[in-house]
């Protein structure tokens, strides 16, 4: 059987950690695309000169042109511009959404069957637009953000409780931004939920506020210490895990932006909920039930995604 074709739009940081990941774990032959000429090319012949000690066989490609992404089974984006120390996610909007423009355009003429992962941020407006220009089935375009934010959260809870990270399972919903809620009643260690874990003294209210808080900064901890971009290795992993789960229909139950058609309250809009991935792309939202001090929590990111999409179209009317 032939093997599936990735093609990653954007070959800068978290591309080519992304285009390393699909080489180690063998999950298809890759097509690093990006604007900047000689980038993907420079970058796909160091990958593929790396598969002869590593033992892997798949085929690294670098282009800037869209023709070589026809065909693509899976396609990850992460052109644009990342945040700069200081920055939100959502100053990114007005120089990505062109970006997405191109990349949408370019998507819809060679690869309009591709699974469509997006990760370029402000990311629950970005997937909206790349749905947006390419028309696509919207189960067939969604945004990586929860997996990212939930490992986050998973990561520091293991740390706190001295466990190993597989022990823990977090849910963190809503936009990927300042306003996420990771929730704290779904999160649990070996199946223990955390309100569980605070009447048997493993943690405080008031520690586990802090830890919630670290992850809502998550990215911005990253940021601040690197000075010159933002994270690549987490969110690699975390796009990776989704389209694993896509290319071998292995229906993880995953967190991801998803386009709402009335889920959780939620018309017309990507958000961050848990979805079940296979081979079908983003086949269903699960529908958890809130507490009012959740539903609050999840509106209030709602609210700030949707700001996010009007300002898109301010800029960008013909995407109405
Ligand atoms: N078309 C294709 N590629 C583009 C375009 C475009 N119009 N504009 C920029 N790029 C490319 C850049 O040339 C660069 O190689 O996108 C790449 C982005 O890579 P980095 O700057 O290294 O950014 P990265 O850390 O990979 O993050 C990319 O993901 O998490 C988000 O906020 C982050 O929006 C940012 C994106």
């Amino acid at each position: 059987m032939a093997r599936a074709k990735i093609a990653l739009i954007g070959s800068g940081m978290i591309g080519g950690t992304l285009a390393h990941l699909i080489g180690l774990k063998e999950l298809g032959d890759v097509v690093m695309f990006d604007i900047a000429e000689g980038l993907p090319q420079g970058k796909a012949l160091d990958l593929a000169e790396s598969a002869p000690v590593d033992g892997f066989n798949v085929g690294f490609q670098g282009v800037n042109d869209y023709a070589d992404i026809k065909g693509a089974d899976v396609i990850i984006v992460t052109a644009g511009v990342p945040r700069k120390p200081g920055m939100s996610r959502d100053d990114l909007l007005e120089i990505n959404l062109k970006v997405m423009e191109q990349v949408g355009a370019g998507i819809k003429k060679y690869a309009p069957d591709a699974f469509v992962i997006c990760i370029t941020n402000p990311l629950d407006a970005m997937v909206w637009a790349l749905q947006r220009v390419t028309g696509m089935p919207k189960n067939q375009v969604v945004g990586m953000a929860g997996v990212l934010d939930g490992s986050r959260f998973r990561y520091f809870l293991a740390r706190e409780f001295d466990v190993s990270v597989e022990d823990v399972t977090a849910f963190v919903l809503g936009g990927h931004g300042d306003t996420m809620v990771p929730l704290t009643r779904y999160t649990t260690v070996a199946g223990i939920p955390l309100p569980d874990l605070i009447k048997m003294n493993w943690i405080t209210h008031e520690r586990l506020n802090e830890i919630v808080q670290r992850t809502r900064d998550g990215g911005a901890e990253v940021v601040k210490l690197l000075k010159t971009g933002s994270a690549y290795y987490a969110p690699a992993a975390s796009a990776i895990e989704m389209a694993e789960s896509y290319l071998k229909d292995k229906k993880r139950v995953l967190p991801c932006a998803a386009y709402l058609t009335g889920e959780y309250g939620v018309k017309g809009l990507y958000i961050g909920v848990p979805t079940v991935i296979g081979a079908k792309g983003m086949e269903r939202v699960i529908e958890i039930d809130l507490n009012t001090h959740e539903r609050l929590d999840f509106n209030r990111s709602v609210e700030a995604v949707k700001n996010l999409v009007e300002a898109c179209v301010r800029i960008a009317p013909g995407l109405a």
